[in-house]
């Protein structure tokens, strides 16, 4: 008799089957973020259309001292927890400036890439080497455990990037929740909301005349390709960028030019697509004070300070609990 070996599906597999035989079709942009992936958006970040990057770096570097001064006003050391670390370029600002000001913390940079926590923890030995890091690897999800964990010192949570902006606000006020119950009274979330501007602007930073973004988006076809066995043909799909000023919704599509068949051996899965036929791929949420203030209410969560860049294009936001 043959064996029959049963493989428990991974989260990948199963998003893809779900996202690609439901109405409209989905597939979920945490999936863009492999190594090519994360160096497409390394790309993104440093395209002259993609503002997000240099409001938040330029937010740092002004208002680096009031930042400073509400991390630190109770004279009470602290862990400084980031969640996605990346290359902390941004990050490095603060350390620096806490470093010359003789401010009391070590830095817990958190990654699903050990990879990129290696390169940042080198990296931050070389340029600041007074800084205590400790770097945790995984998801922020199972991170939160590890943060929960700590009892002996003050928190402040950095979260950057206008990350919450790829969660839909029930999903971002969940987020909320689980980072509010890790907390203590006197602890700190620091987190980047881009904001509503001219619509075009958010338009053209997601809809670049290089490609990049287009092949960032299309990087999530080319790993079921890939990982999957499938055989989609990159070149019969449009990367389509849509904005709707009133809701503050980016939405990132790859949109069918003719009818196709696809097949994903690993999944046995056949689909087929009509001519222009959608494919919603991610969500970038653009806030106003608000809609800020009201996720952090629903999540029992208090706007503590705000810091913006000269344009207000972009706002980091200190948050405690209500
Ligand atoms: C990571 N995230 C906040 C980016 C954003 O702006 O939504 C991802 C991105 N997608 C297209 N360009 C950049």
């Amino acid at each position: 008799m043959q064996e029959k070996t049963i493989t428990k599906k991974t989260s990948f597999e199963q998003e893809v089957y779900e996202g690609l035989t439901a109405f409209p079709k989905y597939l979920s942009s945490k999936y863009f973020y492999d190594a090519i992936g994360d160096s497409l958006f390394q790309d993104i970040m440093a395209m002259p259309e993609y503002y997000l990057t240099d409001c938040e770096f330029a937010i740092l570097q002004k208002h680096k001292s009031a930042i400073t001064k509400a991390f630190s006003e109770d004279n009470a050391p602290f862990s400084l927890f980031e969640l996605g670390a990346g290359d902390g370029k941004k990050t490095k600002i603060l350390l620096k400036h806490f470093t010359e000001n003789q401010i009391e913390f070590d830095y817990r940079p958190i990654d699903i890439s050990q990879n990129a926590l290696d390169q940042l923890q080198r990296s931050i030995q070389h340029e600041l080497p007074k800084v205590v890091v400790n770097t945790i690897q995984g998801t922020y999800f199972d991170t939160l455990k590890d943060i929960a964990g700590e009892h002996s010192k003050k928190k402040v949570i950095l979260f950057l990037g206008s990350n919450i902006g790829n969660l839909l606000h029930p999903q971002a006020i969940d987020f909320l929740r689980q980072l509010r119950a890790v907390i203590h009274e006197d602890d700190l979330i620091f987190m980047g909301f881009d904001q509503k501007k001219n619509p075009q602007t958010v338009l053209n930073a997601y809809n670049d005349d290089s490609g990049i973004t287009e092949a960032f988006n299309k990087n999530i076809l080319t790993r079921i390709n890939k990982e999957l066995d499938g055989n989609f043909d990159l070149d019969n799909y449009l990367h389509w960028e849509v904005y709707d000023p009133e809701s503050g919704t980016a939405k990132s599509y790859l949109v069918a030019k003719q009818a196709q068949e696809v097949y994903i051996k690993k999944l046995e899965l056949n689909i087929t697509l009509d001519a222009w036929e959608t494919i919603h791929t991610e969500i970038s949420q653009k806030y106003d004070d608000k809609v800020v203030g009201w996720l952090a209410k629903e999540a029992g969560l208090k706007i503590h300070a705000q810091f913006s860049d000269d344009q207000t294009y972009y706002k980091n936001y200190i948050f405690k609990k209500e």
